[in-house]
């Protein structure tokens, strides 16, 4: 799978954990920074990341920052982007089955890089589950994102 993949300068040390997780996993990565401490504003790594989901040049995005907190809110502000904070991995299954989520962000700050790996795994390998009252409530949402954008 072709993920996008983000961090603030409080996430980028356990980016650099998932990254070669995910390559052993097969999948390619899309690695846009950052890399180092110097701080920087995490909707700077949210909006490339999620502008390569909303494209299609990446089929997920994943986004790090001290709590998840930061980039979930900014990754939400992208019409098509339906961004889970998860530090766990039954949030982690059932905002895939119920969400259809295409971006995940995870905290630093919050857990360690054993429980991320084991939530990245779940979360890209759990399908949609199509049920209809699902798919309906993802519609509504989806209907609040185009009437907002219309009213721009
Ligand atoms: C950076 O100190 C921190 O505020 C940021 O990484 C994130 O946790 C914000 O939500």
């Amino acid at each position: 799978m072709k993920i996008a993949i983000g961090a603030d300068h409080a996430g980028y040390r356990l980016k650099d954990v998932i990254v070669p997780y995910l390559q052993s996993l097969g999948h390619e990565l899309m690695d846009v920074g950052c890399d180092c401490d110097v701080s920087v504003d995490y909707s700077d790594y949210s909006i490339p990341v999620c502008e390569k989901v909303v494209n299609g040049e990446a089929e997920r995005g994943i986004l790090i920052c001290g709590t998840g907190i930061g980039m979930s809110i900014a990754a939400n502000k992208t019409r098509g982007i339906r961004c889970a904070l998860v530090h766990d991995m039954f949030t982690a299954k059932a905002t895939r089955e119920h969400n259809d989520t295409n971006v995940l962000a995870m905290g630093e700050r919050i857990i360690g890089p054993g429980v991320a790996q084991e939530i990245v795994r779940i979360w890209l390998e759990t399908p949609f589950s199509h049920a209809e009252r699902h798919q309906n409530r993802i519609n509504k949402v989806m209907a609040i994102e185009a009437s907002q954008a219309s009213q721009a």
